[in-house]
């Protein structure tokens, strides 16, 4: 079991949007990473996972940088993108599918693990779905499915519930719980203060600094889980995220690369959706 270590990160473009974050994201914890609109969560979680270099800074799991020169994000990282990064035209299904597959899991077993894990979020009726056809909150858990299926031990969900009502927040959060549970990494940027209530740890940012960050609120000591089980354990229960991934499939076929090319010049414009705010 590892932890996430973010050191003294600093990313610049014209303007710094991270100044000098340090922090450490704990295996077997759900962290709430907060802040208004623009303050950073997206670029913090971003260089955290692996798809944009720190300007200045370094990000580290188990000993090996996050940034591997490419943007490619390592084995071990599974994204819930702020804006579903889901393919269109493919089924939700397919769309979940996807992430197994390229993990290297055969096909006919990628869509049957696909299908279980649209059930963790109810939307087993709609594997067959093409995407376009859904609603925003279905897509939400769409890509949920997709970032929870692969059992990755580092999960970074970005506003993960901003679309959905408060029943399927409590699924979400539910379902989240139970991956840290497993012993993973797993931080949730949020501005909903009932997703902050329902982590165990919480990280606030402010124009792309830290507040707070020497003492991490504790914000509910007395729903703290027990220390997550034994490494034999985990491993166990987890695909081995050292595993080579299928070279017939990208890598991260499932999930976007480091948008640092966009012809707008902005990194997270492949993230967002027109209109849709921080
Ligand atoms: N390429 C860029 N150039 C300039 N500003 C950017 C670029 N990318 C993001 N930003 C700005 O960086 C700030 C942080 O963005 P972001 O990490 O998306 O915040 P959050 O997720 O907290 O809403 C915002 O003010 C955003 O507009
Ligand atoms: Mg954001």
């Amino acid at each position: 079991m590892n932890d996430l270590h973010v050191t003294d990160v600093t990313y610049v473009v014209g303007r710094p949007l991270l100044d000098g974050v340090g922090l450490t994201f704990p295996a077997g914890r759900l962290t709430a990473l907060s802040g208004p609109s623009g303050s950073g969560k997206t670029t913090l979680l971003s260089i955290a996972g692996g798809l944009l270099q720190p300007s200045a800074g370094s990000t580290a799991y188990a000993g090996a940088p996050m940034w591997r020169g490419t943007g490619d994000p390592r084995p071990e990282v599974a994204f819930v993108l702020q804006v579903y990064g889901l393919v269109p035209i493919l089924s939700a299904r397919e769309n979940v599918s996807i992430a197994l597959r390229a993990r290297g899991v055969p096909a006919r077993e990628a869509d049957e693990r696909a299908q279980q894990a649209l059930a963790r979020f109810h939307i087993a009726d709609l594997g067959d779905r093409q995407v376009e056809e859904l609603s925003g909150g279905q897509m939400q858990r769409v890509a949920l499915a997709r970032g929870l299926c692969v059992g990755a031990p580092v999960l970074l969900a970005d506003e993960p519930t901003s679309e959905l009502d408060e029943g399927n927040r409590s699924l979400v959060l539910a379902e989240l719980r139970r991956e840290a549970d497993q012993g993973s990494v797993v931080v949730v940027a949020t501005h909903d203060p009932a997703v902050v209530e329902a982590c165990d740890l919480h990280f606030a940012l402010d124009e792309g600094r830290l507040v707070d960050h020497t003492e991490p609120v504790h914000l509910k000591p007395v729903h703290l889980k027990p220390a997550a089980p034994a490494p034999v354990a985990v491993s166990a229960a987890r695909p081995d995220p050292s595993a080579p991934v299928s070279p017939a499939v990208p890598p991260t076929a499932d999930e976007p690369k480091a948008p640092t090319t966009t012809s707008d010049g902005d990194p997270h414009s492949a993230f967002r959706r027109p209109g849709a705010g921080g």
